[in-house]
């Protein structure tokens, strides 16, 4: 498989907390990955590095073959790096059909605004269209997560950074939303999606690494992974 993402020898800290330490991952192009590891791991610090909203004291981001260390994260989003933080990523004040109009008009690399057409949330997440006039705070944990999820579809997402999307939620509506996710890993578009519970998540994935206090601890796939001794609640 093709790489798109390879991070080198990163290192990140806050402080005198060092969060990674020197981590090498691959990302293959239009497959979707898994990152797993317990609280505290550093799953969130490698999207947020992926993302631009971390810079690492060392190391590199690459992307498509162009280093991207140094870009922020304005000039990443425009590219088509799109994060979908934990527990995030909607505007809890606007009704759904504002927060999927947002989604649907944002800007290219050009500045230009493009799209608009807000069907094909609406086409995946059904239940959404009878919500459109609701506040986005209002809705269940899981509808809160398609809005989410909404965003990786009305845009041209590139590189698709999902934090813990079925956290708290029932498996059959985790099972929904990460079937939309799969269909979204096609050959120019990417998905890295970090969970802590593996069952969902590994499900879909064709690639499996888990962290572990901010080192890579396992690397390969779903049967290696389950097939693993002990690795269940020791990732
Ligand atoms: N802004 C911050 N300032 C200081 N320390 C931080 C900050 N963000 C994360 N850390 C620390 O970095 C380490 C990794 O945190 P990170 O959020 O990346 O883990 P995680 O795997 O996403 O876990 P969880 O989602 O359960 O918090 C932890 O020790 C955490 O306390
Ligand atoms: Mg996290």
């Amino acid at each position: 498989m093709p790489i798109a993402v390879s991070v080198n020898g990163l290192r990140v800290r806050y402080g005198p907390i060092e969060a990674l330490h020197g981590v090498d991952l691959e990302f293959p192009a239009g497959a979707v990955t898994a990152l797993i590891g317990r609280n505290g791991s550093g799953r969130t610090t490698l999207l947020n590095t992926l993302a631009g909203l971390v810079r690492p004291v060392a190391g590199t981001v690459t992307w498509l073959g162009e280093d991207i260390t140094t870009w922020p994260a304005d000039k990443r989003a425009r590219a088509g790096v799109t994060l979908i933080p934990e527990r995030g990523g909607i505007f809890p004040g606007l009704s759904v059909a504002d927060n999927l109009t947002v989604f649907a008009n944002g800007t290219d690399t050009t500045g230009r605004t493009q799209g608009g057409d807000i069907e094909p949330a609406l086409a995946a997440f059904p239940v959404l269209e009878a919500r459109l006039a609701q506040k986005a705070r209002t809705l269940s944990g899981g509808e809160q997560q398609m809005l989410a999820v909404s965003r990786a579809l009305l845009r041209p997402a590139k590189l698709l950074l999902l934090d813990e999307l079925s956290q708290g939620l029932a498996p059959r509506i985790a099972g929904r939303l990460y079937e939309v996710v799969a269909d979204l890993a096609t050959a120019d578009r990417t998905v890295i999606l970090v969970e802590q519970h593996t069952g969902e998540a590994l499900h879909r994935a064709e690639v499996v690494y888990t962290l572990s206090r901010g080192s890579v601890t396992f690397r390969g796939d779903p049967t290696e992974f389950r097939s693993r001794p002990q690795t269940t609640h020791r990732t």
